[in-house]
């Protein structure tokens, strides 16, 4: 049986930008249809990638395929993406219809051929009747559509979209995450989506590719990147952890900085410096002395409360140590700054990083 043929594959790219890496030696491949989200800080190197992919830049070195064909060098018009960027760049003096069917216009497509997808892609986005609106009369929600119906009538095999929901406020930017999702099953072409958000990766993806400094750490799907992160970075950067330092004893446990020996999944050689990662909302907090019924736990004194509505949060001083705790859908608040309390977790909560 033969493998198929990734949507994107890239291998070995770099690129520099005199002494910038700002892309370095990644290695990715992008299924067909899927909903890919490149996730990473402010200046990692998302919109760099996705520019060699769109042939926008070149790679400094290494090689960028897209359904198994070499387009590294190619200019962007000879590859099958569009690009849907955070600054939309619609054209202020065009209605809706003109500038989606701007780009047809532009290769010489001629009616019915032009009517017919220009009038399938504002069906899409779901913007008929409002075809003949400027954009200065269309809300951001729906000059964000236009840009994507604009990308879409090209009828491009992957679609790459550089934080196009950026400048929504909160509640539209949710809507539209929803609204894309759906869409990109709709079309059932490839989404290669750039954000810094980590919710909007994890609410949106089927994989996430998480970057930082340039290099690619940690490909998987938002369970695998939140429950099994690989590195510090990525403990950290999606969600909030607490990272605890440890030795690992044996391929089973591992010893806390504060002496306490917890049951924890690793691969790496006893003796080796780790950290474990605990999800504040695995873990729970309890008086003292009233009994933990299974997995591990740390005798501390309650340091801090903050009541999220939704949660209380915990900071727990276990010696060294300091245990963020998140109680979901708690009433009232049991704890107070200054009790003594325990903090307990299952066996499986607690992931081992290596690295
Ligand atoms: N045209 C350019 N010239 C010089 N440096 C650049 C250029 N484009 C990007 N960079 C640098 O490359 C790094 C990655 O940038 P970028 O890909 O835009 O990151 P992100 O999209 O993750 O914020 C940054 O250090 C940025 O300053
Ligand atoms: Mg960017």
């Amino acid at each position: 049986m033969t493998e198929p043929v990734a949507a994107v594959e890239i291998e070995g790219v770099t690129k520099r930008f005199d002494d910038v890496v700002a892309v370095d030696n990644v290695d990715l491949a992008i299924d067909d249809g899927e909903f890919f989200a490149l996730l990473g800080p402010s200046g990692c190197g998302k919109t760099t990638t996705l520019r060699m992919i769109a042939g926008l830049d070149l790679p400094t070195q290494g090689s960028l395929r897209i359904f198994g064909e070499e387009v590294g060098m190619a200019p962007p018009d000879r590859r099958p993406v569009n690009t849907v960027f955070q600054a939309y760049a619609l054209f202020p003096h065009m209605t809706v219809r003109q500038n989606i069917e701007f780009g047809l216009r532009m290769r010489r497509v001629k009616d019915p051929e032009l009517s017919q997808r220009v009038a399938e892609a504002i069906g899409m986005v779901r913007l008929a009747g409002m075809e003949e609106r400027r954009p200065d009369q269309l809300s951001g929600g729906q000059q964000q559509r236009v840009a994507l119906a604009r990308a879409l009538v090209n009828q491009p095999k992957v679609l790459l979209l550089d934080e196009p929901l950026g400048a929504l406020d909160l509640k539209l930017r949710q809507e539209m995450q929803q609204e894309l999702k759906a869409l990109q099953r709709e079309v059932g072409i490839t989404f290669v989506f750039v954000t810094h958000d980590q919710e909007e990766a994890l609410a949106m993806s089927e994989r996430i590719g998480v970057m930082s400094e340039g290099r690619l750490l940690q490909v998987g799907s938002p369970r695998e990147i939140y429950e099994r992160p690989s590195s510090r970075f990525v403990a950290d950067f999606i969600g909030r952890t607490n990272l605890i330092e440890a030795t690992v004893e044996s391929s089973g446990t591992v010893r806390l900085a504060n002496g306490v020996v917890i049951e924890a999944e690793t691969s790496a050689p006893a003796g080796s410096d780790v950290a474990v990662s605990l999800r504040p909302e695995r873990i729970r907090v309890q008086s003292r002395g009233a009994g933990v019924s299974a997995g591990a736990s740390l005798d501390g004194e309650v340091g801090d409360v903050t009541y999220l509505g939704h949660a209380v949060v915990y900071a727990v001083t276990a010696g060294p140590t300091l245990v963020e705790v998140r109680n979901e859908g708690e009433v009232g608040e049991p704890f107070a700054v200054g009790d003594e309390v325990t903090v307990s977790w299952d066996h499986g909560a607690a992931a081992v990083i290596a690295e």
